[in-house]
């Protein structure tokens, strides 16, 4: 890894539920020679910490009353990125299907995302980093160099999450990433939205090698300091 090399350089990568966005980035970040930020894992440590404390994750006052108690660390390295709840790795927790199903009404009180944001700022520092999420372009860091917006059909969604997660039913899979785009979309902070000056690429027909290369080269053309790392 290289980072020094390109100290400045933000790639921001928006996107539904399952269209790609964390193989993409990482692989971006590893061609680059970047950090790797996973802005969905710090949502689902929030809320498996919440579930975890008996907090009703429905009722927004108390969800807003307690956002400001764990400590929420991400490490960065695109190889094996982690992260923390109060020094403990949930890496594995955070992605089983009680956080899955209460992550997105979490991420909808303004309150976690105020703590979030100012934790996702502070990874971001000085920059050399790709940050994957649904409002980086738009709200964490708009003055991003490269902004992409990464979107896939459902069907293809669907297909590859059950695939990720070793299932069979693509139908309830397809049933849940729905709801959680229509509370990622659809809520009044920071919602999920093509951010001004974002390049939209649709992932339904590439393959992750091609959708990685679009992105490297936007970076490329973005600044004459990126290099790829070899
Ligand atoms: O990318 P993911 O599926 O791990 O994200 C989990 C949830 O976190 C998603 O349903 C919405 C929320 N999220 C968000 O609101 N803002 C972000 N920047 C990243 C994720």
């Amino acid at each position: 890894m290289n980072p020094a090399a390109t100290p400045s350089l933000v790639v921001a990568v928006d996107g539904t539920s399952g269209s790609g966005k964390s193989s993409t980035s990482r692989g971006v970040a590893e061609r680059l020679g970047l950090r790797y930020l996973d802005t969905g894992a710090m949502f689902r440590a929030m809320t498996w910490w919440l579930l975890r404390e008996g907090v009703d994750v429905r009722d927004e006052a108390a969800v807003a009353a307690a956002a400001g108690r764990p400590t929420i660390e991400s490490g960065t390295d695109p190889l094996a990125p982690t992260i923390t709840v109060d020094g403990v790795d949930v890496s594995v927790e955070i992605r089983g299907e009680e956080v899955t199903s209460a992550v997105s009404p979490v991420s909808a009180v303004p309150e976690v995302r105020a703590r979030l944001l100012e934790l996702q700022r502070e990874a971001i520092g000085a920059g050399g980093i790709v940050v994957e999420g649904r409002d980086i372009g738009s709200v964490v860091w708009p003055q991003a160099e490269v902004k992409v917006y990464l979107s896939a059909d459902p069907d293809a969604r669907a297909e590859r999450r059950t695939a990720e997660q070793g299932g069979t039913d693509v139908a309830s899979t397809q049933q849940s990433l729905l709801e959680r785009d229509r509370i990622d979309s659809g809520r009044a902070t920071a919602p999920l939205k093509i951010a001004d000056g974002a390049v939209h690429v649709d992932s339904t027909h590439l393959t992750l090698a091609e959708v990685i290369d679009r992105i490297v080269d936007l970076a490329v053309q973005s600044s004459p300091e990126v290099r790829e790392s070899s």
